[in-house]
């Protein structure tokens, strides 16, 4: 018993960290349209992300593919999960803002939640300039995921909303802080990784105490929904981060590809690694088990 109550993460004053954080946004938030060069040219011969981050590294098919096309490939990948981004960071925005409707504006916390909404609708046109540099022709997501999106942004309460982004934005982070000093990797997605990071510390803090606080409040029946809700959420947007047709435009069969990526070793300890930290804080409230667990683990998150 007494494990359990140390174990729960300490949860600052709303308010306090609500202040702190619009602080820390009125020094540091950028606009990529001004600090991000649009027009330098994207250069083939480097790499989109590093290369055992891929989907395909060291599998056969990887083995087929000429170095050029593994690094067409790599920035494909990276289009493909910032595409990813864009379709988690709209549903966040709706959901931020039926938050904020619920809650008084003249609050820290709610104003905090309006200045993410800002945020994230810089960050959405960001990656949407990224990913039409990257030479990635953006494909809608298939038919389950883009309507379970509709149905989660409409539906998703308090530990929903911040788990689901934490999740999201932890999986970015983390790849996107590996970017940042690694040269072999394209400036522009450098650029882009860095904004990203700065802006998301922010969130991940916010995102995180939100969760816990409401968390702790929420009754059995309420955590059981929420976990299975949360499991089928990181298990779309996880198995949606690499779409297909990425394989098709480096010339390979995308059905046979997709099935090798999703077995690849490589791939699923990638995935493991990138959501270490957000599956450490939901195991902290006991958020990853039962029926939700499953679909992490059909993720490839847990290993
Ligand atoms: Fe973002
Ligand atoms: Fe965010």
């Amino acid at each position: 018993m007494t494990a359990e109550i140390t174990a729960k993460p300490k949860i600052t004053d709303r308010e306090d960290i609500a202040k702190r954080l619009l602080r820390g946004s009125a020094k540091a938030s950028y606009d990529p349209l001004i600090e991000i060069d649009w027009d330098a040219p994207v250069d083939p011969d480097m790499w989109g992300i590093r290369p055992e981050r891929i989907s395909l590294y060291g599998t056969h098919l990887w083995d087929q593919l000429t170095e050029a096309q593994q690094k067409e490939l790599s920035r494909l990948e990276v289009a493909s999960i910032a595409t990813i981004g864009i379709w988690f960071e709209t549903i966040l925005m709706q959901m931020l803002v039926r938050h904020a409707y619920h809650n008084d504006p003249t609050t820290q916390h709610v104003q905090y939640a309006y200045t993410e909404i800002a945020d994230e609708c810089r960050h959405t046109v960001m990656f949407a300039k990224m990913v039409e540099k990257l030479g990635w022709h953006t494909h809608r997501l298939d038919p389950v995921a883009f309507h379970l999106g509709r149905l989660f942004k409409t539906i998703a309460h308090g530990p929903l909303i911040f788990a689901g982004a934490l999740f999201v934005e932890e999986v970015l982070d983390q790849i996107q802080r590996e970017a940042i000093p690694d040269e072999q990797i394209l400036p522009l997605v450098r650029s882009v990784a860095r904004i990203h990071v700065v802006e998301e510390a922010r969130h991940m803090r916010y995102a995180r105490e939100e969760f816990a606080r409401d968390w702790q409040n929420r009754g059995p029946i309420d955590k059981a929904y929420s976990k299975i809700v949360l499991g089928l959420i990181t298990y779309y947007s996880a198995t949606r981060l690499i779409n297909p047709k990425v394989y098709e435009q480096v010339g390979l069969d995308p059905k046979e590809a997709y099935k090798v990526a999703k077995k690849n070793p490589h791939w699923i300890e990638t995935k493991t690694w990138a959501a270490r930290k957000v599956v450490a804080t939901l195991n902290t409230g006991e958020a990853i088990t039962g029926l939700g667990k499953y679909f992490w683990k059909k993720a490839g998150l847990l290993g």
